[in-house]
């Protein structure tokens, strides 16, 4: 149990960093004490943010380097854009090596990075200076998620046998800002922004409760992407006029569909299944997360917009569109699901619990960024599948130096 308290420092101040601060109120321990960004009247505004709900006296600061510099600031949590990770990682080792300043730990939102090589780059940086590395993956500290395994291991696996397969999806009509469009800074489409969550939720739900990660290998993977709506020419105007001039489908397209299936072998030596799929392109009340877990005497399922609550607005109530009643809300009419707590119900509160008590309590995460680069691995190989149209042994020859044709702007659905 730890006895002081850890002091936080937000790196990015955007759409992730706002979900973490409105869930912080359920973390004990820690406050939200600094905020950068490289826009200082949106780190401002974060800071304000997390001070108004009262998580922490925050404050913008100047750079990344003050952030590690303060003695207040005892760990870090990265939600910049995918593109500027390495570069975020390297100033802040660069300022742990010169002495600037001392951190407890580091956690890293999802993907670790947008390839391979950078996620070992990355996991070597923090390796170079002892740095205590947290993996960020919210969907496996979900309320349904963690409650739903550990009683259908505990009452339907021990009884009758170990989960066969696995299913997960997330789904929305697409992401908030430019830069996760365009695969060339963000690494990819869909599949990778989106499936890996989805990847390791089907690994988590798949693993014995109490079991370490490393006993379920995947072994082979098949992946599968496709554009469906957004290279529709009226869908490319549509998304241009949304995100700007740099956002051109008609050009650079990335996948806003993506399947995978991921063969397991277990440690008995049995094969496994985790079957997921992603999309930009689910038009419905908003973001869905799903997931399921089978064996053979029991079953799970879960669905984040069977929320229990709805709301119903007639064909008068003609109001302004938002995203009050769930995270990429479609419309504000009709019987609408509302998700309450959606901090909590997507499992940010307990992510965030956890990492605190690890980084204070000087003890290894749940997930590292070992466990990111493994993701990484699995998004890659699943990338190299559906460019060579085949199933593939895991890990692949050449996984190590590969970027997807979506990533390098050539990727021609
Ligand atoms: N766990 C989840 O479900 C989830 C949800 C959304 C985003 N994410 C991840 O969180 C990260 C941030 O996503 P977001 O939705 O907040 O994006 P965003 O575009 O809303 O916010 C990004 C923030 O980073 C800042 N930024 C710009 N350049 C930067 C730089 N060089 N260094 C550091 N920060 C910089 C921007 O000013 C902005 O404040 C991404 O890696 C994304 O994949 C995770």
């Amino acid at each position: 149990m730890a006895t002081e308290r850890l002091g936080v420092g937000f790196i990015g101040s955007g759409f992730n960093t706002k979900f973490h601060m409105q869930g912080w109120a359920g973390v004990r321990d820690a406050d939200i004490l600094g905020v950068w960004s490289p826009n200082a009247s949106h780190a401002a505004d974060a800071a304000a943010l997390a001070r108004r709900l009262g998580v922490g006296e925050a404050k913008p600061y100047a750079s990344i380097t003050d952030l590690v510099a303060d003695p207040a600031i005892d760990a870090l949590w990265l939600c910049g854009p995918n593109h500027t990770r390495l570069a975020n990682v390297e100033e802040i080792v660069d300022a742990i090596r010169r002495r600037t300043g001392k951190l407890k730990g580091i956690a890293c939102e999802k993907p670790l990075a947008r390839n391979v090589r950078e996620a070992r780059q990355i996991l070597r940086l923090a390796r170079s200076v002892g740095l205590n590395h947290g993996y960020l993956e919210n969907q496996v500290f979900a309320p349904a998620v963690t409650q739903g395994r550990s009683i259908i291991w505990a009452r339907g696996a021990s009884l009758t046998g170990r989960p066969y397969l696995a299913r997960a999806a997330e789904e929305h009509s697409g992401p908030h800002m430019p830069w996760f469009w365009q695969g060339t800074l963000q690494g990819g489409g869909v599949l990778n922004d989106m499936m890996c969550h989805s990847a390791e939720l089907v690994r988590f739900l798949l693993t014995k409760p109490g079991a370490r990660r490393s006993t379920l290998k995947p072994v082979r993977i098949t992946g599968h992407i496709a554009s469906l709506k957004w290279t529709r020419p009226e869908y490319v105007e549509r998304l241009k006029g949304r995100m700007g001039a740099d956002v051109d489908y008609a050009a650079r397209p990335a996948e806003d569909f993506a399947s995978v299936m991921i063969e397991f072998e277990t440690a008995e030596g049995h094969r496994v299944l985790g079957e997921a799929t992603t999309s930009w392109s689910y038009v419905g009340a908003g973001l869905r997360l799903s997931a399921e877990l089978l064996g053979p005497e029991y079953s799970m399922s879960w669905n984040s917009l069977d929320s229990g609550l709805k709301l119903f607005f007639s064909r008068e109530v003609k109001g302004e569109s938002g995203e009050d009643l769930v995270e990429k809300q479609n419309a504000e009419m009709g019987l609408m699901p509302l998700v309450t707590d959606e901090a909590a119900a997507y499992g940010y509160v307990a992510e965030d619990r956890h990492f605190v008590q690890a980084f204070l309590n000087d003890e290894k995460p749940m997930l590292t960024w070992e466990d990111g680069l493994e993701v990484v691995k699995i998004l890659m190989a699943a990338y190299m599948s559906a460019e060579l149209g085949k199933s593939l042994e895991f890990p692949p020859d050449g996984l190590d130096g590969f970027v997807p044709a979506v990533a390098r702007g050539k990727w021609k659905p």
